[in-house]
């Protein structure tokens, strides 16, 4: 039976405000560290494992480089050669690969899976993206408004595009945060209300009008992973869901513009918007790796005592 006091990342909502602002911290110290070329090796002989059933670029080498950064090591698994795509239950493999690590990152379909993963884990999980969720890319992107802009609570954040896994995990971060989100889905593409526990947003079946006034504007790819058989389709029901120049120009003079990537320039975003000068995107992708090393920490090691750090 797993222990109980193991803490998972599975859902944006899983840690506190009062967390989030702990761990918000230690990623500030662990990027100057890094900026530095200071070795901070808290997490020695410590193992990550990841497993991956869907690509990635950004979330394996973040997770990889990372733990390697803090005095670990990271192994990569996919579905294809490993067991799972053989048909081992998950709840096996949880169990099989908490015996032999200290954390696990799990990248994969259904949310389902990996809460079923975790039940039968006895190391803390952490959420590298799901159908439904992508808490860590979230937890980037507020560290990412605030370093530029400050505190995000009261903030209008518009989210033009899909109903996906980010904009599930922004709503869950406007609920722990306080802020208000502005979702523009085009007809047919609608939030799953069953996906959302938050009072803070307000719907518009026009994507400009989701734009004006806000301090952030933020989108993604129209089609996810695991969605390609609707491309076509996709791409018919998003036309005028563009984030462009023109949207960008309803909301705040100083508003940010954000974007998971990768990025399709022409279809969910202009390359003028994506490469301009509110556009903050290398800065979260650059960020997942300092957040997640704080998150690895917090969860393998709890609030560390800053004034006397080991190494
Ligand atoms: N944003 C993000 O999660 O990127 P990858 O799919 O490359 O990991
Ligand atoms: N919504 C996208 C995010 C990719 C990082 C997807 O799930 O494919």
């Amino acid at each position: 039976i797993p222990p109980k006091s193991i803490k998972h990342y599975l859902q944006f909502n899983d840690l506190t405000l009062e967390e989030y602002e702990y761990v918000i911290a230690r990623a500030a110290e662990i990027k100057r560290k890094f900026k530095a070329y200071e070795i901070y090796h808290p997490l020695i002989d410590r193992t990550l494992v990841m497993v991956f059933d869907k690509n990635s670029t950004r979330t394996r080498l973040s997770f990889e480089a990372g733990m390697h950064q803090l005095g670990g090591a990271a192994i990569y698994l996919n579905t294809r050669d490993s067991q799972l795509g053989r048909g081992e239950p998950v709840e096996d493999a949880g169990q099989v690969m908490s015996r032999m690590c200290d954390i696990i990152m799990v990248r994969t379909f259904g949310q389902d899976i990996i809460e079923r993963f975790a039940a039968h884990s006895r190391v803390p999980v952490i959420n590298g993206l799901t159908n439904e969720h992508h808490p860590c890319q979230v937890f980037a992107d507020i560290f990412t408004y605030i370093e530029h802009r400050g505190s995000i609570k009261g903030k209008v954040v518009a989210w033009v595009g899909d109903a996906n896994n980010m904009l599930y995990s922004w709503l869950q971060a406007a609920e722990v945060f306080g802020f208000h989100v502005n979702v523009s889905t085009p007809h047919g593409y609608d939030m799953d209300m069953s996906l959302v526990s938050t009072d803070r947003f307000t719907f518009f079946a026009n994507p400009s009008d989701a734009c004006e006034g806000a301090d952030l504007v933020n989108t993604d790819v129209w089609t996810s992973m695991g969605y390609e058989e609707e491309n076509a389709a996709r791409l018919k029901a998003f036309d005028g869901w563009i984030v462009d120049a023109a949207k960008m120009s309803r909301a705040k003079p100083d508003a940010l513009f954000m974007h998971c990537l990768p990025a399709h320039r022409g279809e969910e975003v202009s390359a003028e918007v994506i490469d301009g000068p509110q556009s903050v995107v290398w800065d979260e992708a650059e960020n997942r790796l300092h957040v997640q090393k704080a998150l690895i920490e917090y969860l393998l090691l709890g609030k560390i005592d800053t004034e006397n750090p080991t190494d």
